[in-house]
């Protein structure tokens, strides 16, 4: 049948089977579009994959004039982090916190139990967290850098070293702020924006061994693994990866921890990309992902659709006892940690909606779709598209544009000033010298915007190339850019 839809026509048999799994890849329909054609096969005819969701409460996008967004650009001083946000008509700012929540989430929130201490709520998360991941302590916070917070201040002391496929900005600040040493152990494919190999978030685990071996076990009081590998370009890691690590941090009986913001849809490329896992569900994968750590942080505003909330898991008996202590300090009691009833509820309902198979296919399907239209037309961007994000290569894309002048920056600020789209610069603004790329990221919030409002974004994306870029190559109005958006908060 695919073969039939690759050329174009339609095909002559239905199969019984109506809900097959077969490899993800990207076709062209015949009305001439590209599509990715799923993994999961509801329909014999037609191939476009759709929001699985219909709306049923909306929320208006104000269209805002070219003079106008100008004017928001110099009182922002030109920091997109400045702009009010009902200037905006797309937000790719961050996909954390932005989801929009669904019926039977807001149903949960008015189900939430407000008690202090032992919230019918609270158990109601523990049962979906114990069924998911299986630790033996769930540990409720108000977000996922509470959470670092609160487990670094525990393990780590000064002069430690925490190994990470990458370190988010929080979870490196939160070690760094006890003294300790965080160190990115990516694969070195990653350090190509282009090269398109599957898993390229991965750890790179003979570093790891030598890192172990170099400075002694008792230097490192944990290993985290980042998944998706948020500041590794949205890159995916295997579960063979996790297994690699498992062994080696086994050895040196170091604990082995995932950063499992985006847990859901790295489950969803193990079943699309990784041998032996294409009839698993995205459960099943996630348990397993689990199943191999000692215990995880987590940011709720991810892959639980929630706008607010964290979770720090463990196995560890005594860690979980010291972690409750300091928790009752700054988030509150062990049943609520920081968050309001009602959250717990929907972040309860959030972690099973997530793992749904049709919206996860969506999700990646939607990511790729950006990501593939605007590199067809020659836009880089890091390559192969990720999760939740898409970055576009800013300082390949404009060479003309040296680093001091912050190429990202300048794109970002086009990318508004001609489409009201708010994206990021992830770069030299962003990390000054330590910067590895010159990037714009366009993180994409869960469940909030339409298929077409995706083609729009393509289209702003692609004209604001063509236009902004082609008639101001030499202008010096793009190098001011950027000069005042230093500071910004990590999200
Ligand atoms: C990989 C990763 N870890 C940790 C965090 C921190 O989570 P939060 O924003 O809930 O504090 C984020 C937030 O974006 C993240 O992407």
């Amino acid at each position: 049948m695919e073969c039939c839809v690759r050329q174009g026509h339609w095909p002559q048999r239905i199969s019984a089977n109506r809900v097959r799994h077969r490899p993800q890849t990207i076709i062209r329909l015949p009305i001439g579009r590209w599509a990715l054609t799923g993994v999961l096969d509801y329909h014999e005819f037609v191939r476009t994959i759709i929001e699985p969701f219909r709306i049923k409460s909306v929320e208006p996008l104000r269209h805002t004039t070219s003079e106008q967004r100008e004017q928001y650009l110099k009182d922002a001083g030109y920091n997109l982090f400045q702009l009010r946000a009902v200037n905006i008509l797309l937000d790719l700012l961050t996909d954390s916190g932005t989801s929009a929540m669904s019926t039977e989430q807001w149903a949960a929130v008015m189900r939430g139990d407000e008690s202090y201490a032992g919230s019918e709520s609270y158990y109601r998360l523990e049962a979906v967290t114990a069924d998911l991941m299986g630790f033996r302590h769930v540990i409720p916070a108000h977000q996922g850098r509470a959470a670092e917070r609160i487990l670094f201040t525990v393990l780590c002391k000064p002069g430690d070293i925490v190994p990470n496929n990458t370190h988010f900005d929080t979870t490196r600040a939160n070690i760094e702020f006890r003294g300790a040493q965080a160190i990115d152990l990516p694969i070195p494919e990653a350090a190509d924006t282009q090269s398109r190999i599957p898993f390229k978030g991965n750890m790179d685990i003979a570093a790891l061994e030598r890192l172990i071996e170099a400075e002694g076990a008792a230097r490192i009081p944990l290993v985290m693994i980042t998944v998706t590998n948020n500041s590794g370009g949205v890159q995916p890691v295997s579960l063979a990866n996790i297994e690699a690590a498992r062994a080696v941090t086994a050895r040196g009986k170091i604990p082995l921890y995932l950063d499992a913001c985006r847990f859901a849809e790295n489950a969803w490329f193990i079943k699309c990309q990784e041998p032996g896992y294409a009839d698993w569900s995205p459960k099943q994968i996630a348990q397993k992902m689990f199943s191999l750590v000692d215990g995880c942080t987590f940011s709720a505003k991810k892959d639980a659709f929630a706008n607010i909330g964290g979770l720090l898991c463990t196995n560890d008996d005594r860690l979980a006892e010291q972690e409750t202590h300091l928790l009752i300090l700054t988030e509150g009691f062990p049943t609520y940690g920081g968050l309001a009833g009602r959250d717990l509820d929907a972040i309860a309902v959030g972690l099973t909606e997530v793992l749904q198979p049709e919206y996860l296919e969506y999700r990646i399907a939607s990511t790729a779709y950006l990501g593939r239209h605007i590199a067809d037309h020659g836009v880089p961007i890091v390559e192969p598209p990720g999760g939740h994000a898409i970055y576009i290569d800013a300082g390949r894309m404009l060479p003309h544009i040296s680093r001091g002048q912050f190429p990202g920056q300048a794109l970002a600020v086009e990318l508004y000033r001609h489409a009201g789209v708010r994206s990021v610069e992830i770069g030299s603004v962003m990390f000054g010298e330590h910067a590895h790329h010159e990037l714009l990221r366009l993180a994409i919030p869960r469940r909030v915007y339409t298929q077409s409002h995706i083609d729009y974004l393509v289209e702003a994306i692609l004209t604001t190339v063509r236009t902004a870029f082609a008639a101001s190559r030499s202008s010096r109005r793009l190098s001011s850019y950027g000069t005042s958006a230093r500071g910004s908060a990590p999200w």
